[in-house]
């Protein structure tokens, strides 16, 4: 559930509401989730980025004109044999990114499935986004930019070609979820996230990024 705060200024000025959400990024291993994340987070990227176990657990912050949206992320492993754990993460998520390599048509196929399940069996109302990664690769492109365009309009979802590489689009389309958010009033602290990590096994220990704007 989105939870809502008032910021207070120390002079006593309301700073806007505060919201907080889950969002959970799914797809198979090597799409590039957790390079997308580091991106977001950290501004960085790693040529070697070793592949997630269990899942990890990181927080980053987005300003939009009043509202400042936390966005509380579980970064999945993509490897079969944790599928089954995929569940605790998208349960309560009001967010996903759903992640595919566009060099890699196999990886769009499973990216289908996700979605499929979520639309299934996560809550109605997720906002799911689908992130064809790894755009730089444009000389070794297997997925059509209009095909996964023409799948997601079908399925309601928003997409974006990115790269964790060059950056493109990756604020993007965190910006584009919280946009479509809805902000509503909602029970505030006791966050899902938080409940969530004690339940993970092999989780990083929460990271703090530094916020990308409401200094
Ligand atoms: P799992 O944790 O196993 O599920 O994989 P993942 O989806 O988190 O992939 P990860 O972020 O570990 O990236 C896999 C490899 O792809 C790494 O070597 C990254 O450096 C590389 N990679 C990720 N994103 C990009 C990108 O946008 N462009 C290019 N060229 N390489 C990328
Ligand atoms: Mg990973």
């Amino acid at each position: 559930m989105a939870s809502r705060s008032s910021a207070q200024r120390p002079n006593g000025a309301t700073q806007g509401k505060i919201c907080q959400f889950k969002l959970v990024l799914l797809g198979e291993s090597a799409v590039g989730k957790s390079s997308l994340v580091l991106r977001f987070v950290k501004g960085q990227f790693h040529e070697y980025q070793e592949s997630t176990i269990g899942a990890a657990f990181l927080t980053q912050t987005v300003c939009l004109d009043d509202t400042t949206v936390k966005f509380e992320i579980w970064d999945t492993a993509g490897q079969e044999r944790y599928h089954s754990l995929a569940p605790m993460y998208y349960r309560g998520a009001q967010a996903a990114i759903v992640v595919y390599d566009i060099t890699n048509q196999d990886t769009f196929g499973r990216a289908k499935n996700w979605v499929k399940e979520l639309q299934k069996q996560a809550s109605p109302s997720i906002v799911i986004a689908l992130a064809g990664n790894k755009a730089d690769l444009a000389s070794k492109r297997m997925v059509d930019l209009e095909e996964a365009q023409a799948y997601a309009d079908e399925h309601g979802l928003l997409f974006m070609e990115t790269s964790a590489k060059t950056a493109m689009n990756v604020n993007d389309i965190f910006l584009a979820i919280a946009q479509k958010l809805p902000k509503t009033d909602q029970a505030a602290s006791g966050s899902d996230a938080a409940k969530g990590r004690r339940l993970v096994e092999g989780a990083d220990s929460a990271q703090r990024g530094p916020s990308s704007c409401c200094k």
